[in-house]
């Protein structure tokens, strides 16, 4: 598995996911700019694999900035000004840096280089999976599942329209969910907020251990701002809930749906609109501008107790 991602305090959990579950092999994560700065996110990459116990998995350097237009603002209202809540320094030093050198590049070669079917997940905006199979169309033979967290097919929460991490880089998600064939799952918004979790939960988790801990203690603000801004009282594991779905395959349940985004300057740019429509949805199987298949469902008990368990 590959990670791409902007953490983020939920994408800490989604990291932590998979550097702790056995059965995963890690190649690598990718750090993109997003939550906060390039900068920021990489750092908070290394601290949060350092909290993991995972030094051994090399950070990637990505884009900067979107494919085309700049992005107004970064996510700091929900995810403090460091990208964990201000709580950042609460997590070990790394003491090392990240790779040097053009961090899509080193993905291309980690993926010409494996033996193995990769399954990539993307849980920031979607420039660095775009430059990626832009750039080196060769790797999609490589790449087994790409898991995306993101979109909304019922509304956004930066815009009424469009969800955070696609309303980031639209052009850039049309490429990769609208254009490319890659085999891919969505994990949209409408799934994440009802797979919340409570205090109880919390609880639990923190009393697991220094891991669990850790990860409770960048909560917290991000907690009250969801609270503040969508009246969810819970915590919300966007990433996460899509990294269990990178983790053990079929825990969501999908419906293929053929997806476009617009990128057009209006109250409705970085919307996700899926076609519906049964002839389209059977008309698009098989072609490039596949369906994707979205995350629809989920047994939420079940979703629960495999989060726990695995952080
Ligand atoms: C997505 O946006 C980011 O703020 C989160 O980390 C998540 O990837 C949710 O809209
Ligand atoms: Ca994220």
């Amino acid at each position: 598995m590959i990670i791409d991602t902007d953490p983020g305090v939920d994408d800490a959990f989604a990291i932590a996911l998979a550097a702790t579950s056995p059965a995963i092999d890690l190649l690598a994560v990718s750090a993109v700019y997003g939550n906060v700065t390039l900068a920021g996110t990489t750092a908070n990459a290394l601290r949060v694999l350092a909290a993991t116990g995972r030094a051994d998995v090399p950070v990637l350097v990505g884009a900067e900035r979107p494919l085309v237009h700049p992005q107004p603002h970064r996510a700091s209202h929900v995810h403090g000004a460091d990208g964990l809540s201000g709580r950042a320094g609460t997590l070990p030093e790394p003491g090392r840096a990240a790779e040097p050198g053009d961090g899509v590049a080193r993905l291309a070669a980690l993926l010409h280089a494996t033996e193995r079917p990769v399954t990539l997940a993307a849980i920031g905006p979607l420039t660095n999976v775009a430059l990626l199979l832009a750039a080196h169309p060769s790797v999609r033979p490589k790449i087994d599942r790409l898991v995306v967290m993101g979109g909304g097919l019922d509304g956004g929460n930066v815009t009424a329209a469009a969800e955070f991490n696609v309303w980031s880089d639209p052009e850039a998600a049309h490429r990769v969910l609208a254009e490319e064939d890659v085999p891919t799952v969505l994990v949209p918004l409408d799934l994440t907020h009802r797979c919340a979790v409570d205090a109880g939960w919390l609880d639990r988790l923190a009393e697991s251990g220094p891991l669990g801990a850790a990860l409770v203690g960048l909560t917290p603000s991000y907690r009250e701002n969801y609270r503040r801004m969508l009246g969810i009282d819970g915590m919300v594991l966007h990433d996460a809930v899509a990294l269990a779905e990178a983790v053990r395959p079929g825990i969501l349940r999908t419906e293929p749906m053929p997806l476009s985004v617009e990128c057009s300057f209006g109250p409705g740019r970085g919307a996700v609109l899926p076609d519906r429509r049964p002839a389209r949805v059977r008309e698009a199987a098989g072609r490039t501008g596949r369906p994707v298949d979205v995350a629809v469902d989920v047994d939420l008990a079940v979703l629960r107790e495999f989060l726990l368990d695995r952080l």
